[in-house]
């Protein structure tokens, strides 16, 4: 059963097993984007496992090939249809976590974020890398701060609750959030 078709990748759930299989882009030459596949591929389960290390609950890799993933399929609400300040709170001590890790996720939205009994876990590290900067974490934290402008009532709570959560669990919060509103400031006038 299809339950995921991103610009990238077929998700499918294959009896309890989600299968993530990146697609040719044919508008990449064929050996570069046999490439590029292959390499967010190793890295997505890579950086996938190692979050775990770092206090981030992931999904359990099973099985991995050239452009194609099989993991744990996680059952729960992904947080694009139930965020609340309490839940935004839990997201920013998960990225502190992370970042705390020197891992910056890469697309850090709602919908890559899945609620399972009162955990958050977190998917999609197909765009993940290892990085302690302050710009890369800034722009992490950017990332998720424009996903819920777009797509949720209430941002400035949700933003506040999550900056309380990730300098709990970060103690480079403080620089990096400084560092978001530079962000945010850059982008008005670009
Ligand atoms: N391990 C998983 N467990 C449950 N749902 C998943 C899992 N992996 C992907 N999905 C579902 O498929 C969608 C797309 O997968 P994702 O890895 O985010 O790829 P994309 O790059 O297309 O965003 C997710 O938003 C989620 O709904
Ligand atoms: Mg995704």
């Amino acid at each position: 059963m299809e339950i995921g078709r991103g610009a990238e990748a077929i998700i499918t759930l294959e009896n309890g097993t989600v299968r993530k299989w990146r697609l040719p882009k044919s508008y990449r030459q064929a050996e570069l984007d046999e490439r590029i596949r292959q390499e967010r591929t190793l890295r997505e389960a890579k950086i996938t496992s190692d979050a775990r290390r770092h206090g981030v609950l992931t999904p359990i890799i099973r099985d991995i090939s050239r452009f194609e993933l099989k993991m744990e399929h996680v059952r729960g609400e992904k947080l694009k249809d139930i965020i609340t300040p309490e839940i935004s709170e839990k997201v920013g001590e998960m990225v502190g976590r992370l970042h705390k890790g020197g891992i910056i996720h890469g697309d850090l939205t709602t919908s890559n974020m899945i609620l399972r009994s009162g955990k958050i876990c977190l998917i999609d590290f197909g765009l993940s890398f290892y990085e302690k900067s302050v710009e890369a974490q800034g722009v992490d934290v950017h990332v998720y701060f424009q996903t819920l402008e777009s797509t949720h009532d209430m941002p400035g709570e949700l933003e506040e609750a999550f900056k309380v959560g990730y300098a709990r669990a970060y103690p480079g919060a403080e620089a990096v959030l400084a560092r978001v509103r530079e962000i945010k400031a850059r982008g008005r006038y670009l």
